[in-house]
């Protein structure tokens, strides 16, 4: 391409929208929210919502897109778990066939966020994830979707981000999500005990290096590829996330009692009786998604060492970014 590739962020206003709207790249974004936006390095908002036909443009209004576009980033998505599996539908899987069905009109490549727990569902997973898992309609859906993108037969890539935090060095993010909570809960000492099944990595990934690696790609006119944008086996395990939890919750005159790590199966972590419905709610999200990672093998699959060669991603520790996602969620 010799002109700037004409970019359509679906998903805007979310965390991955918003961190790619932050981003410097050699494109030019038009973002694409169903409400008000932070418009950041965008060329314009446009209004857009994907659960609809023709992305809810009128006919001319998608024509006029579709002549102007080359690539789609796909990020809006319903993304909150514990919701029936209906709820997913509209957005998650339909919203993705209106993208493709764009993306063919225009002739544009889809470059699709999806997630790194779909490593529990595909062909060959060791494990399987129970129908009671908090994630599982969420993920299948998100599996749904890659399917049809491939089976329409429109140019695309699969990022496939494991738990997103902050941005690498400052720990930014526009919102925080679950894993900014859950840390948040362990740093004022409310955590009796976290489920962790033995081996498992704790596999969280700075926002902006997935924005730079999808930046990267459309920036090069990448067209096909599935990335992990996890740290797979490089990821800490929970002693050293809760080594760091304790340090960060000592930099604010917190001492931690020690936090044991249990097994999901171990009966003393089936000992609730008593706690918060929040302590339940989180022990129960972590047992969960400690499932999903064992499900997928314990460790990830990762195309982290492809994304750093390939897309420039810069190499970071991701203790060292862990800790910088808690001080900004703690204010500095
Ligand atoms: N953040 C993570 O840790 C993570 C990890 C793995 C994968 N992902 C994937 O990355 C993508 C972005 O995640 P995120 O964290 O940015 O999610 P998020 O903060 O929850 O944002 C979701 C975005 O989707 C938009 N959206 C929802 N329904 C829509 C509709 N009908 N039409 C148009 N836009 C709609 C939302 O717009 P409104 O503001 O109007 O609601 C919002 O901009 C998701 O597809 C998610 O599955 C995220």
């Amino acid at each position: 391409m010799s002109r700037r590739p004409v970019v359509l962020l679906t998903g805007a206003s979310g965390v991955v929208g918003q961190s790619l709207l932050r981003e410097e790249a050699e494109v030019t974004l038009l973002a694409a929210a169903r409400g008000p936006v932070e418009a950041g390095r965008a060329a314009r908002v446009v209004r857009c919502d994907v659960s609809q036909p023709l992305l809810g443009l009128t006919a001319d209004a998608h024509r006029a897109l579709a002549a102007e576009v080359d690539a789609v980033v796909h990020s809006a998505g319903l993304t909150e778990w514990g919701r029936p599996a209906a709820d997913y539908e509209p957005v998650n899987v339909e919203g993705t066939r209106h993208v493709a069905e764009f993306a063919a009109a225009a002739g544009a490549t889809v470059h699709f966020m999806s997630t790194a727990f779909v490593a529990a569902l595909l062909p060959g997973a060791p494990g399987g994830l129970t129908e009671s898992n908090v994630t599982t309609p969420y993920v299948r859906s998100k599996l749904r979707a890659e399917q049809l993108l491939a089976e329409s037969g429109v140019p695309h890539t699969v990022f496939r981000p494991t738990n997103l935090i902050g941005d690498a060095v400052t720990g930014r993010t526009s919102r925080g999500q679950i894993v900014q909570s859950i840390s948040d809960w362990i740093c004022r000492g409310r955590a009796p005990f976290v489920p962790v099944h033995a081996g498992n990595r704790i596999d969280v990934v700075p926002q902006d290096l997935l924005s730079i690696a999808v930046l990267r790609a459309v920036e090069q006119g990448v067209d096909s590829g599935e990335f992990w944008v996890t740290y797979g086996p490089e990821a800490m395990d929970m002693g050293e996330a809760l080594r760091i939890c304790t340090e960060h919750a000592a930099e604010r005159g917190r001492t931690l009692t020690p936090v044991p790590v249990l097994d999901p199966e171990d009966p003393r972590a089936r000992e609730v009786a008593g706690l918060s419905p929040m302590t339940r709610t989180y022990l129960s999200v972590l047992r969960d998604v400690s499932e999903v990672t064992r499900a997928g093998g314990g460790v990830l699959p990762t195309s982290m060492p492809e994304l750093r060669d390939r897309f420039g991603v810069p190499k970071v520790a991701d203790t060292e970014a862990y800790r910088a996602t808690l001080r900004f969620a703690a204010g500095g």
